[in-house]
């Protein structure tokens, strides 16, 4: 059977390929340890649960209307209004079935075939995916040199009259690299003047660590308004990964275009979870400051542990849970074979770099209990011991 020449260029997700393998030697009976799930290991707030359970009991059953019920999109617009001070109307916010449709659903309105965009590596997965997808082609701008952040010099390199705009992710997957205002500000600058779009991924905004603070680029340059989708949702801030609730706002022209690709893609998100995250989004903001401690324990323990391992070397992460080890100068700088091997023989998981465009790294996840971090942490030790 022929395929399609799109699906044969397609990688399949590689966070999503080694939970897999780790899932399959955990079933076999071996004592995995695993670093590589993007997601919160907490449960989702009370108060998520019973708004799901209330809107069961009312029979929500049916389909929403396809952009989200307008009680969810009004609660986007008051928190965005609180935590950022924007001013966005329910009209101009799309409710998807997690941020990653979104994403798709945005990049497939603004990138033609041979169209440039702009990554920051390293970046996450899907991004380069899903520009693939819509037959565009990724622009890298390497902030590995640069201290994880982007410089005016290495941004405007990347800048070609095929350039259309530019994805953002800060806090970062998988870095932790969490943009100042002084950077957002030079990107800013450096967007408007070319006149790029912006998508900008802010889906880790609540997971940030002092001294460190998260800077929305509206805030910086608010006139950008019109050229930036803001990205965002459940799934991080709320331990609600698996209902699959993501937001997008922009203005209500280009809403009402990525809300076309969702009526044929998806239609609407899950009526209970987006209820749910409803009920998350109103009352679940002790959940998320509980959370955000334990991360920011969690990070410094892991940093300390790894600092006291041989040959490998770590950058602070400021937001996200995740800590990205530079393996370039261990006796396995090739992080697939890296990973690999500390999975077999310590059956600890990590997500090569490669994967995120910076091969010789690799990407641990701390939204772990402090008893496997300690364990998983011990295993890596004696692994980089004995190479
Ligand atoms: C940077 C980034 N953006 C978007 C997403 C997608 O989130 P969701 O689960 O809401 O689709 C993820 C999930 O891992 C992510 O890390």
């Amino acid at each position: 059977m022929k395929l399609s020449k799109r699906i044969l260029e397609i990688h399949p997700s590689a966070t999503v390929s080694v939970l897999g393998k780790a899932k399959t030697m955990k079933a076999e009976g071996k004592p995995v340890i695993s670093f590589n799930a993007g997601e919160p290991d907490y449960n989702c707030p009370e108060a998520a649960s019973k708004a799901a359970i209330d809107a069961i009991n009312r029979g929500e059953s049916q389909y929403t209307i396809n952009s989200g019920i307008i009680e969810l999109r009004k609660e986007v617009c008051a928190y965005y209004k609180k935590r950022f001070g924007l001013e966005y109307t329910p009209e101009e916010v799309l409710i998807g079935p997690g941020a990653k449709p979104l994403l798709y659903e945005a990049l497939q309105m603004l990138v033609d075939p041979g169209d440039e965009v702009i990554l920051f590596a390293p970046a996450w997965v899907s991004y380069v995916e899903q520009l693939h997808l819509a037959g565009g082609k990724e622009a890298i701008v390497d902030t590995l040199k640069t201290d994880l952040v982007p410089t005016k010099e290495s941004l405007e390199s990347a800048i070609t009259d095929k350039t259309v705009g530019m994805i953002i992710n800060s806090p970062s997957n998988p870095t932790g690299a969490v943009y100042d205002e002084k950077t957002m500000k030079m990107i800013a600058d450096v967007a408007r003047e070319r006149d790029l779009w912006i998508i900008f991924d802010e889906i880790y905004e609540r997971f940030v660590y002092a001294p460190a603070k998260h800077v929305n680029i509206l805030n910086v340059a608010p006139d950008l308004r019109d050229k930036v989708i803001l990205i965002n949702g459940a799934s991080k801030t709320y331990a609600m990964t698996g209902w699959r609730i993501g937001y997008a706002l922009a203005p209500k022209s280009l809403i009402n275009k990525m809300n076309t690709i969702q009526t044929h893609l998806t239609s609407n998100a899950c009526s209970i979870a987006q209820w749910a995250a409803l009920g998350a989004i109103r009352e679940g903001d002790p959940d998320v400051e509980k959370m955000c401690k334990a991360f920011e324990e969690r990070r410094d323990t892991i940093l300390r542990l790894v600092r006291e391992m041989p040959y490998v070397e770590v950058k602070d992460p400021e937001g996200s849970f995740y800590i990205f080890i530079d393996l370039r100068d261990t006796p396995i700088p090739d992080d697939i074979e890296f990973c690999e091997k500390l999975l077999e023989e310590k059956f600890v998981a990590a997500v090569p770099g490669t994967a995120f465009f910076a091969p010789g790294f690799a990407r641990f996840s701390y939204a772990c209990s402090m008893e496997t971090i300690h364990e998983g942490m011990g295993r890596l030790k004696e692994f980089l011991e004995t190479l």
